[in-house]
């Protein structure tokens, strides 16, 4: 099985693959430049800056010379300077370390700055064809699709099943034309949108493909739990106005009108009532609902107050009685204008 799947790979890579992408050569600077590179970046946008970067910073010794200005000079653009800072620390650990030649143990080859596992494996495989398995986010992608594996591919216990798949599935030999393959499959046939499974040299036993879940797998990143508030509204009205206050100018809704709120905690109506010396005619308790903010989900109870007469004591800078029409107009919250639409 194991055979099989990377057979049908490397026969696919030979006829569909890359093959003149600038990196596809046996030196590990190069390979390993174009690693770093492509870690967070799209092939097209990439073989500009790593040919300019080339051209600049022609070998390890050349690199770990420059300093570190003129080095990031050439990553401008590329983003995540991290990348190109560490790519230059250790070119310098390389010249003092390792006599400027870039380690050929995998080993030695993770200890250096900026390189994980799988990029680690990556160089092994490309540049010295050792038999090493790659991990990285378009061959997650291919494995828990192939392969059938549930949850979030970031969670550890689940990339501890795609690695062990990963290299469970390795071939034999022609490591170096399997690992381009995997990383073709996924950038051109086995992609995160709309997977061309009907090209794909895997279709026959994929289990995404075959249990219907090819658009759920991999499975997303759990959304973290947003915190949850309560608040009640205070509408305020008399005859066909209502009562709004101006907000400060911090927080959500700064500086825009809005009913009085009640938050959690903070006391209840009566007292509200009480404390600001309003006598109601009428209350009408209106069903709750909720509003998604970017940090936390408010859920509202808009309660309807009638009173008789207009308190004399409330009309404070900052805070005033207006027609509801008019308040439709002006600068209230999208969610406020709903409710008032409603009265
Ligand atoms: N993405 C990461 N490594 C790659 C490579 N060697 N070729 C194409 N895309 C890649
Ligand atoms: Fe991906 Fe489809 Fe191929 Fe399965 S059959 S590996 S889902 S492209």
């Amino acid at each position: 099985m194991a055979g099989d799947f990377s057979a049908r790979l490397i026969s696919w890579q030979r006829v569909h693959g890359r093959h003149d992408l600038p990196w596809q050569v046996r030196d590990a600077y190069r390979v390993w430049l174009s690693e770093i590179m492509l870690q967070q970046t799209q092939v097209i946008t990439v073989i500009p800056y790593y040919q300019r970067f080339l051209a600049a910073f022609p070998n390890i010794a050349a690199l770990a010379a420059a300093t570190e200005e003129q080095v990031l000079a050439h990553w401008s653009g590329l983003g995540y300077y991290a990348r190109g800072r560490n790519l230059h620390k250790a070119a310098q650990i390389v010249v003092t370390q390792h006599h400027g030649e870039f380690p050929h143990s995998f080993d030695t080859i993770i200890e250096l700055p900026g390189i994980g596992r799988s990029t680690a494996a990556a160089i092994c495989a490309l540049a010295f064809h050792e038999r090493r398995a790659i991990l990285d986010g378009n061959v997650k992608r291919v494995l828990a699709r192939y392969c059938g594996i549930e949850g979030w591919t970031g969670a550890k216990n689940v990339e501890v099943q795609l690695w062990q798949q990963a290299e469970a599935l390795l071939p034999a030999s022609d490591v170096a034309t399997y690992t381009q393959a995997l990383m073709d499959l996924g950038a051109t046939i086995c992609t995160r949108g709309k997977p061309k499974c009907c090209e794909c040299p895997l279709h026959a036993d994929c289990v995404a493909l075959h249990t219907d879940r090819v658009a759920e797998l991999p499975t997303p990143r759990p959304q973290k739990a947003v915190p949850e508030r309560h608040a009640t509204f205070l509408l305020l009205m008399h005859g066909s106005e209502v009562w709004l206050e101006k907000r400060p100018s911090s927080g959500i809704w700064g500086g825009l009108w809005c009913p009085p709120q009640i938050d959690d905690g903070q006391g209840i109506v009566q007292d509200y009532l009480h404390r600001n010396g309003i006598t109601v005619s009428e209350r009408v308790d209106m069903p709750e609902f909720s509003h998604t903010f970017t940090h936390f989900k408010l859920h509202i109870t808009p309660v309807l107050l009638r009173v008789a007469h207009k308190p004399s004591r409330v009309q404070q800078a900052g805070s005033l009685w207006i027609e509801v029409n008019e308040a439709l107009s002006a600068a209230i919250p999208t969610l406020v204008r709903s409710l008032l639409s409603k009265l």
